[in-house]
């Protein structure tokens, strides 16, 4: 049996596009982009169009499209709301397609468009996906999306938990120390999660700006079992 190949990318500005034309890159920003476009699915959203500029969010909104939007935490002035997954309630998204623009995540997407196919990840759909992505015979990439081209311990503890899942199946090998280096940043954060992410830098930024009351929500591990994936340049609910 050939074994699929499982990586890691810690930071945008480490990704090659180029190495990852057939492999699923799977985005994770738990704070809170992944989190939010995963609670909006388990919400009822239709589709949701990640725009990386937010100028473009802006020219959508002009057209009466529903815009989630923010910068550096703050929603945009033109945005029906912001990044929390608690503005992505049934009552503003179900049936909806949103558009969306944030910080970081977004560009990610955006960056990763030429992969085979794209996956939203966090911990609230960790089983959903991982057992989703054994099903797929391809290499995998656990894309991270830090904070402004840093890495960041988040996204990275995430990157572990799904990586330690993948690997204990015995379908995947990794040569890779940013897989490895996730693996053991998340033995050593599982036993206390809260406690190891109260420690993170985006956590005192979203404390700083009273943004931080959806963090407890983001690491909980199995919210929902949707699996947004990317289709013809939107988001969808994949149904295999
Ligand atoms: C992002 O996509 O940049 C982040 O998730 C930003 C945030 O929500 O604070």
């Amino acid at each position: 049996m050939v074994k699929r190949n499982l990586e890691t990318c810690f930071a945008p500005g480490l990704f090659n596009p180029e190495e990852h034309v057939n492999s699923i890159v799977v985005i994770i920003d738990i704070l809170r982009a992944s989190s939010a476009i995963c609670t909006a699915f388990a919400n009822g959203a239709v589709s949701i169009l990640p725009v990386a500029d937010a100028a473009e969010a802006m020219e959508y909104k002009s057209k009466g499209y529903l815009v989630a939007a923010e910068r550096d935490g703050f929603v945009l002035d033109f945005a029906d709301f912001g990044n929390s997954p608690f503005n992505f309630t049934r009552e503003r998204v179900e049936g909806k397609t949103i558009v969306y623009s944030t910080t970081n995540g977004t560009g990610i997407i955006n960056q990763a468009s030429s992969a085979y196919l794209i996956v939203i990840g966090s911990f609230l759909n960790l089983t959903a996906l991982t057992d989703w992505i054994i099903k797929m015979e391809r290499d995998v990439l656990l894309f991270c999306a830090g904070w402004k081209n840093r890495f960041n311990l988040e996204d990275s503890v995430c990157a572990g938990a799904i990586a330690e899942r993948m690997m204990e199946t015995g379908l995947f090998t990794t040569i890779c120390d940013s897989t490895l280096a996730a693996m053991d940043l998340w033995s050593h954060a599982s036993n206390d999660l809260p406690a190891y992410i109260d420690k993170t830098a985006q956590r005192s930024r979203l404390r700083d700006k009273n943004l931080d009351d959806c963090i407890g929500f983001c690491l909980t591990i199995d919210f929902t079992n949707k699996i947004p994936i990317m289709k013809n340049g939107f988001l969808v609910d994949n149904i295999l």
